[in-house]
């Protein structure tokens, strides 16, 4: 399985912190907002990793990840410009992915639990064409949300709705196979103009191609300011509980002391 991580976009939820920074380099305890996801991908026994990147200071996202030896990872970077969308950002990775299923992690997603190497396994030897975890949230109006049938089966996913039909959304941890780039392609920009990961993610719940389960550890997203806070807290507990695996250092920049 091959992976992808998301570090474009605008990041204007976090302003003035992201005015001459990407959001993806803010720190979350002790570490940058982007080793997570990274980490979460490296935990699921994925090598070769594509980092979309955009938005400001992309060199230093580079410099800081290099070439992705130090977290165990091959890495490779493409550049999305504007923000089109997340799963406009994914179609860039295509050709990286070729016939491959891949995992696509949100650059501000942070997951702090077991590794995630059995559900990668599941869905890679399932028949299903998607996958998504999902998590129980007092504030789902800002994401993603899913609605289910009388069987408790999910029958469709909404997109930031004014009305939420649960409190589970699918967080940023998204299972594909080759094909959804036609998924991709086909797609229409929703109407706040980008493409969704969501439409994206409904492609294939008719057909019974979807894959879901919910997600065991503690996880939030780092987009806005109490979020970004809140991921922080969250990653001292795991660190206070002994769980929070060190931070890899870039090789010639150790810590002194
Ligand atoms: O965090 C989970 C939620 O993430 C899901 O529940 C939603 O369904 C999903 O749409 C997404 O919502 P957000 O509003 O939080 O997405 P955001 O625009 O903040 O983008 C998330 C990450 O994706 C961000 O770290 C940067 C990256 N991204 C985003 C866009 C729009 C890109 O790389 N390119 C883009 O064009």
């Amino acid at each position: 399985m091959k992976g992808i991580v998301l570090a474009g976009g605008t990041a204007t939820r976090l302003f003035p912190l992201t005015i001459v920074t990407n959001k993806h380099l803010l720190p979350i305890y002790d570490r940058p907002m982007i080793y997570y996801p990274i980490a979460t991908l490296a935990g699921m026994g994925i090598r070769e990793v594509m980092v979309i990147v955009g938005g400001k200071s992309v060199g230093d996202v580079v410099e800081l990840l290099a070439d992705g030896s130090h977290f165990g990872l091959d890495l490779t970077y493409r550049y999305q410009h504007g923000a089109l969308g997340i799963a406009h950002a994914i179609g860039l990775a295509r050709d990286f992915v070729g016939d491959e299923a891949f995992c696509c992690v949100l650059g501000d997603n942070i997951l702090l639990g077991d590794p995630l190497a059995t559900v990668a396994a599941e869905f890679e030897a399932g028949a299903y064409g998607a996958g998504t975890l999902l998590y129980r949230v007092p504030d789902p109006e800002r994401f993603g949300v899913a609605e289910f049938g009388p069987n408790g089966e999910v029958v469709g996913f909404e997109e930031k709705p004014a009305v939420p039909k649960s409190d589970l959304i699918p967080i940023g941890v998204y299972f594909l196979r080759a094909a959804a780039f036609d998924v991709i392609d086909r797609l229409a920009p929703s109407g706040r103009g980008e493409f969704e990961i969501t439409d994206v993610l409904n492609h294939y719940i008719p057909d019974g191609g979807l894959y879901t389960q919910v997600y065991g550890g503690h996880w939030a997203d780092a987009g806005t300011v109490p979020s970004l806070m809140h991921a922080a807290a969250l990653a001292a507990q795991v660190d206070a509980a002994g769980r929070l695996p060190a931070a890899p250092q870039r090789p010639g920049r150790q810590a002194a002391g």
